[in-house]
C-alpha cells in the first residue's frame, strides 16, 4: 500500500461549533462509514469525538456563531489497502494541537495521545486563518468489514 491515489469523499458536513452538536458529528461520520461498506467502526467514534471537541474547545469554531467542517475521505486500492481520513477544519487558533504524554497528574490532555495512539497516523494544518486536524485508519484484515450497518452505541 503506498497511500497515494485518488480520495473519494464519503462525507462533508458543516455543524456549529457547539458541544452539542459533536455526537451528531460522531453519528455522521460512523453512518457515512458504514454505508462505504469497507470499514469496522471500531474506535472510529472516540477519535471523532476528541477532534470534534478539541474544534470547540481550543479553536475559534467555538465562539459564538463559529463553525466546523467534516470531511470523511478514503484512498487506495483494495479493500485491505484503502486508509480511512477524518479531518475536522476549524476556524483557526493561536495554539497548535499536541499529543501530550499522559502523566500520573491532571486531569485532561489526552485526547491527542489517544488519537496518536489509535490512529495509523496524526496530523493537522493551518492556512489562511483555518486549521485542519486529521487522522487515518487503515483498513487491515482486523478492520475490514464488507457487511454495512450500524453496530455503534451512543
Ligand atoms: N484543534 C486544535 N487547535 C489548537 N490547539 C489544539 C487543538 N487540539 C488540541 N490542541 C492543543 O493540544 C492540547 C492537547 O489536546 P488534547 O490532548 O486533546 O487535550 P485537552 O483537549 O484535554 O487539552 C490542547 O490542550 C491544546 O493546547
Ligand atoms: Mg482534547
Amino acid at each position: 500500500m503506498n497511500g497515494s491515489g485518488a480520495r473519494s469523499v464519503l462525507a462533508r458536513l458543516t455543524l456549529p461549533g457547539l458541544e452539542a452538536f459533536i455526537p451528531c458529528a460522531r453519528r455522521c461520520v460512523v453512518d457515512a462509514v458504514a454505508v462505504s461498506g469497507c470499514w469496522a467502526i471500531g474506535d472510529l467514534p472516540v477519535l471523532v469525538s476528541e477532534l470534534v471537541t478539541n474544534a470547540v474547545k481550543h479553536t475559534a469554531s467555538g465562539r459564538p456563531g463559529g463553525v466546523l467542517d467534516v470531511l470523511v475521505s478514503e484512498r487506495g486500492g483494495t479493500c485491505g489497502e484503502r486508509l480511512l481520513r477524518v479531518e475536522v477544519v476549524d476556524c483557526g487558533s493561536s495554539s497548535v494541537p499536541v499529543a501530550r504524554e499522559p502523566t500520573d497528574f491532571g486531569s485532561g490532555g489526552r485526547g491527542l495521545w489517544i488519537v496518536q495512539s489509535l490512529a495509523e497516523t496524526w496530523g493537522f494544518w493551518k492556512a489562511g486563518g483555518k486549521q485542519g486536524v486529521w487522522f487515518e485508519l487503515r483498513a487491515d484484515a482486523g478492520t475490514e468489514r464488507r457487511a454495512a450497518g450500524p453496530e455503534w452505541g451512543e
